[in-house]
């Protein structure tokens, strides 16, 4: 039986008492418009013994930039909810903006140097809007456990730095991308703003990090060269980055495990992408 509350104090007097009793709460903090990436998150919660899985869908205006497509955003509430009820979601959190943020909020996260960096550079306040909304999210819900996808890699390193550096005490797990099984692209709400030929030019990035993966048995510039030349061939493709770091986003090491993250535009299509790689 699934229950969607749209006011955040009447899903934290819910939330509570399911923990009195003695439940386990798991938080999947969405913008809606759900995939079976959205999904693979609420399976992953569903298998954690005793616990009660809340989804929040709520388009957050504060981690979109001014000329960024807020507006244009998909919204798809009642698809939605019904891919919740069949994935056994027993809590909904859709509230307003005006339920979240009341009035007139002041008082924001600060990620940190990171929040700078990668999608941070393109996005200025980006990730300060991501962090507020999801300690938010973590102060009403309360979770024992959230689930966040690598799809958002840099979103991912931020929340885990701000659960440690400010003792939020949920644990965070992180879920692999999940991907068109037939052309391998990344799933994302925004994919659906592709053209046909759009698409055929976004598989550009699985490609380039294929080939990226690949050459980086050889070593770190070999494997930055292998993805950049895969990107370069395609001029429909406008990269804003690709980068190779370390697992927490620091300066990638000299062998090991590292990540490689791309950023580009496709159309008037904003894509990003990443995968993990093992330098030789
Ligand atoms: P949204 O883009 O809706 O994504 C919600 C969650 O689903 C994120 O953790 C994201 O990484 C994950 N996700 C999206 N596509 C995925 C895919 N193909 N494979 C695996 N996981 C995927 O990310 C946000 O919303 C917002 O920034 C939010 C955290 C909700 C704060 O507003």
């Amino acid at each position: 039986e699934l229950t969607v509350h749209t006011d955040p104090a009447e899903l934290a007097k819910v939330t509570r008492a399911l923990r009195g009793v003695g439940r386990k709460i798991a938080l999947v903090p969405t913008m809606g418009a759900l995939h079976d990436g959205h999904l693979e998150l609420i399976k992953r919660s569903r298998r954690v013994p005793n616990t009660v899985t809340v989804v929040s869908i709520f388009v957050n205006p504060l981690q979109f930039g001014p000329n960024e497509d807020l507006a244009k955003y998909p919204r798809t509430l009642e698809e939605d909810l019904a891919r919740c009820r069949e994935a056994g979601v027993e809590l909904v959190l859709a509230p307003s903006a005006e339920a979240i943020y009341g009035d007139d909020p002041q008082v924001t996260v600060h990620p940190g140097p990171l929040g700078e960096e990668l999608e941070g550079a393109v996005r200025p306040g980006h990730f300060a809007g991501v962090l507020t909304v999801v300690a938010k999210l973590f102060n009403i819900v309360r979770p024992d456990y959230a689930f966040f996808g690598e799809k958002d890699y840099q979103q991912l390193v931020l929340i885990k730095r701000m659960v440690r550096d400010l003792d939020f005490e949920t644990s965070v797990v992180g879920v692999p991308i999940v991907r068109d099984p037939e052309d391998h692209l990344a799933l994302s709400s925004r994919n659906r703003f592709l053209s046909e030929a759009e698409r055929a030019s976004a598989l550009t990035l699985p490609k380039a990090l294929a080939a990226g993966t690949e050459a980086a048995i050889e070593g770190a510039e070999q494997g930055v060269a292998a993805a950049r030349a895969v990107l370069d061939a395609n001029p429909e493709v406008v990269v804003d980055y690709l980068e190779l770091r370390g697992k927490d986003l620091g300066p990638a090491p000299a062998t090991g495990e590292a990540r490689l993250l791309v950023a580009a535009r496709v159309g008037g299509t904003r894509l990003i992408d990443n995968t993990p790689v093992l330098l030789g």
